[in-house]
């Protein structure tokens, strides 16, 4: 979805546990990094995908912007969620003209949502298709109210919106730019956030499946704050550092290690569930490998569960593997500390206004 015309961009991802921010330069020998910046969100701010809080957000993003001394402001954002409708669907061939004329009555059909309640966006995949007479069409739909909590939070945060994004097409950008596929491979990017996990399957730099899974850090995080009647904070402090020694070594208690074992088994349980159904259902059923961030990437149990179930080699992505980094400007130890957070921040930061 478009909203101006613009060559900069700052990538904006409104996470349910935090916020990032980051802005990148496009040059000869490639990107490089000009800013970033993170902040963590107050629980319950994003709840289901909805912004019940959107003052809190737009204060988190004014701080950013403060905090990063970005002056840029045109910015790029991305969805994800049951809100929003990935479909590839197949049509008589037409031109972009007509089909976007065509697409409100075709449309119907494919979302669960009335029309009229949606943005809408479609892109011709491939006009010489195999089939004559037939053309892929990629049809992306929004509910109009999430579109517009985002557009109205970069607004008063004195942003200009250029772009709403797809998280999961963030994903699929920031491994493009960072990794060489190899032809005929078939790759997983899973992004397990704090509320949601986003999946999708590539090929040949075609995505053949997505899906945004609603299994994330706060399921351990909330097991955790039952387990030890804790407060989210607390729980979530444990889970991430354990408890500092006196000789400052980090120590998991057993009781929360068992936690976030068991959790991490219903989230890689939830992961396979989706891997298992692509593959059922599509001919290509040869998966090479599957690359994780999120911040749930960090968790080694999930990785060690994933590769051990599926057979499949699971490596942590890195979002700035191609990125150059100014040790001068940037503490390098904290950013490959984020770096699986970042993911879907990258990915947004590279979107041109023009490119699909
Ligand atoms: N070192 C760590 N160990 C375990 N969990 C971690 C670690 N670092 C971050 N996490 C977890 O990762 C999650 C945050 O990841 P991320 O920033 O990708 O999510 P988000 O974008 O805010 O949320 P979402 O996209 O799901 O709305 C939190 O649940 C957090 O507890
Ligand atoms: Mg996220």
């Amino acid at each position: 979805m478009l909203f101006g015309k613009s060559k900069d961009v700052i990538g904006l991802d409104i996470g349910s546990s935090s916020v990032k921010i980051i802005q990148l330069k496009e040059g000869k020998h490639g990107y490089t990094l000009v800013n970033f910046g993170m902040i963590a969100l107050p629980p319950e701010t994003i709840v289901d995908n909805a912004i019940m809080n959107s003052a809190a957000v737009v204060e988190v993003v004014k701080e950013l912007l403060n905090s990063t001394k970005i002056k840029e402001r045109n910015v790029v954002m991305g969805l994800s969620g049951h809100s929003v409708i990935i479909k590839k669907i197949t049509l008589p061939t037409m031109s972009q003209e007509q089909l976007e004329e065509a697409i409100h009555w075709e449309a119907e059909q494919y979302i669960p949502f009335d029309i009229n309640d949606v943005n809408m966006d479609v892109t011709i995949l491939n006009p010489n298709s195999t089939v004559a007479g037939q053309m892929d069409v990629l049809l992306v739909a929004a509910k109009k109210e999430m579109v517009q909590d985002y557009v109205s939070i970069a607004a008063e945060a004195g942003l200009t919106p250029t772009v709403i994004d797809v998280d999961v097409f963030a994903l699929q950008n920031m491994f493009e730019i960072n990794y060489e596929m190899n032809p005929g491979e078939t790759i997983v990017l899973c992004n397990i956030g704090a509320a949601n996990t986003n999946l999708n399957i590539i090929n040949n730099g075609i995505s053949l499946f997505t899906r945004d899974l609603t299994v994330g850090g706060n399921m351990i995080t909330e097991e955790i704050m039952k387990g030890l009647n804790i407060s989210f904070d607390e729980a979530e402090a444990l889970k991430i550092g354990g408890q500092s020694t006196a000789d400052g070594d980090s120590v998991i208690p057993q009781e929360v290690d068992k936690i976030i074992q068991s959790v991490s088994d219903m989230i890689a349980n939830e992961i396979q569930r989706s891997i298992d159904f692509y593959t059922a259902t599509t001919a290509d059923s040869s998966i090479g490998r599957i690359y994780l961030c999120g911040g749930c990437a960090k968790i080694a149990s999930i990785l060690r569960i994933l590769e051990a179930r599926l057979n499949i080699p699971v490596e942590l992505v890195n979002p700035f593997r191609n990125i150059e980094i100014d040790e001068r400007r940037f503490d390098t130890e904290y950013i490959q500390n984020i770096a699986p957070l970042a993911s879907i921040s990258v990915g947004l930061g590279i979107r041109r206004p023009y490119d699909k």
